[in-house]
Order: C-alpha cells, then structure tokens, then sequence
C-alpha cells in the first residue's frame, strides 16, 4: 500500500471475503456476538447494534447490558437478553460501547472483554472509557486478536488528548495516529471517514450522505462490523466492508426517496443486508 492515503472505490477490494453459505452450514458456522451496552436510559443503542448485527449475518447476537436488561426486543425477538454481569466474552465478539455508560460497574465490564482473546470493536462509551484508563488502554494495544475502534471526531479527540478542531483538521494523521496508539483498525467517522491500520494502512470511504447524519447511526456500523468480524472476516477487511455498506445502504435509501432528510439508523438495517448479499 501506499504511504499516502488510498481513496476506495472498489468494494471487490474486500468482497472476496464474503463467500457464499455452504449448503451443511449452521448458527454456530457464522459466530456470535455480544452487544455490550445498556445503561439505563440508554437501551435503544445495543438494540440498534444488536438488529444490525443480526442482518448481517452473525449467528447468534446476545444483548448485554449493563443496566437492567430487556425481557425481550420485541421487534426482534432473535435478539437474546442478558445481564451484562452474567455473560461470557470469549464465546464470541464484543461489540463493545453503545449506551454503556461511564461507570466503574462499565470499566469492569470493558475490561473482561478486552481481555478475551476474540475479535472485539470499540465504539462510544467503550472509547471514552479507555480515553480515561492508561492501563485499559495498554491492555488494548497488548491485544493478540483482531481490535477494531470507531471513534467519531469528539471520542477521537478524547482519546488523543487533543482538541477536537486539530483531529478534524488533518483526519489522516488523526487516524493513523490512533491506530498505532491501540494498535488497532481505527475507523474514524464523519463525512469521509477514514479507515487506518496500525501498518500504516488508510483509505477514505466514498459512500454515505448526510442523511446518516442522525443518531443511532454509528450503532448500525458497530454491530455489522462485529457480525463480519465473528463470521470469520479479518479486522482491516471487516472494518473497510462495513464502512462502505453501511453508507451505499444510505446512498441506496436516497436514491428511493427515503432520505437524505429523516433517514433513520433503523431503516438502514434492511438495506445494509441487500448491499451485503449483492457483494
Ligand atoms: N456524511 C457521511 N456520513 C455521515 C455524516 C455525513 N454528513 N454524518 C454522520 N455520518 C456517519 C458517520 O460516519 C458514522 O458512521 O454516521 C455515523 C454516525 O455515528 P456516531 O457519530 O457514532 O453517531 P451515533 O450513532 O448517534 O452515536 C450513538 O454513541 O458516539 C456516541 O455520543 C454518541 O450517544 C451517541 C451514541
Ligand atoms: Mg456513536
């Protein structure tokens, strides 16, 4: 790759990694992931990442929250609810951050899934929880699995110790510095986000719109990075893919008339399975 930034515009770049099903195939071949969120008051951002999570083909997806948990979603009834306290994190992904909260009660929980040896994405909360923690940072970047970030500009910042004018003004070297900082695949968001890898790799997506300008959006990307991540997709791969989805599903809902004004973090979800089943 390189040096500089590559601009992607071929999603065959990353497409071979979605193979077709095999006929003998079962729940348990597309992994599971646990959605790690859900303070109180903030039960609607796991659902979100748990929904996406779901559509994009993981095989199981539990909700874990952290607050008191959903009996049930009762949209999505697929969706398994448990105590965040309760769950085990090395069977599977962690999707880790949306609505969790920034209590010592989160930490704890952040911690056991950073240290479980499986492919993990740190999203929101999660990240401004490590923004605060040196040494659940260090345990971050001493990682041996896959560890993807997706910080928006502000969560960026935090983490830098930067302001958040300076990580706006030169997003390349924002990301790339992340990246070599938790020695992850640092997904920076915004209008053109970047996708940097702690090698030095780094691309800017050239999907999405405006219309993802609405919350609940970046929940959508957390879980379907996380379900490509627990159906077998290596992290640099998982993150460009999701990224690119997720916004085409944006660009697909426009061009229908749904969006860009009033587009929904929800109804991307049905879209992003049509682009992910076209790759
Ligand atoms: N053009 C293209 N893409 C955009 C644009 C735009 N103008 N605006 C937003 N997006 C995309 C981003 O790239 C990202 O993928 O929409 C998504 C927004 O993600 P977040 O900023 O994380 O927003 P949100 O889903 O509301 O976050 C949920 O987590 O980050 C915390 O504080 C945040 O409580 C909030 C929660
Ligand atoms: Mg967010």
């Amino acid at each position: 790759f390189p040096p500089a930034a590559m601009h992607l515009n071929d999603p065959a770049f990353f497409a071979r990694q979605a193979r077709t099903r095999r006929h003998n195939s079962h729940k348990g071949s597309y992994g599971n992931v646990f959605v790690l969120g859900g303070a109180p008051g903030m039960a609607g951002a796991p659902v979100l990442a748990g929904r996406a999570a779901l559509h994009a083909g993981a095989g199981r997806v539990y909700l874990c929250f952290a607050g008191e948990p959903l009996v049930v979603d009762a949209g999505q009834p697929e969706l398994m609810c448990r105590a965040a306290r309760d769950v085990d994190y090395t069977a599977g992904v962690t999707v880790a951050g949306p609505g969790l909260g920034g209590d010592a009660e989160a930490a704890r929980l952040l911690a056991s899934a950073v240290a479980s040896h499986q492919p993990l994405l740190l999203d929101a909360d999660a990240l401004n929880l490590l923004a605060a923690d040196p040494s659940l940072l260090a345990a971050v970047a001493q990682r041996g699995a896959a560890t993807l970030a997706t910080p928006h500009p502000l969560e960026a910042a935090r983490l830098l110790d930067t302001p958040v004018g300076t990580v706006q003004a030169d997003r390349l070297a924002a990301a790339r510095t992340l990246a070599g900082k938790l020695n992850a695949c640092v997904v920076l968001k915004g209008s053109g986000t970047v996708i940097a890898a702690p090698d030095g790799r780094l691309v800017i997506n050239q999907t999405g719109n405006a219309g993802l300008a609405t919350a609940g959006t970046g929940d959508v990307l957390a879980g379907l990075a996380g379900a490509l991540l627990a159906q077998g997709w290596p992290g640099w791969e998982a993150a460009l893919a999701a990224v690119w989805l997720h916004g085409i599903a944006a660009d697909m809902l426009v061009a229908e008339g749904a969006g860009p004004i009033g587009l929904t973090a929800g109804e991307l979800i049905p879209t992003v399975r049509v682009a992910l089943n076209r790759l």
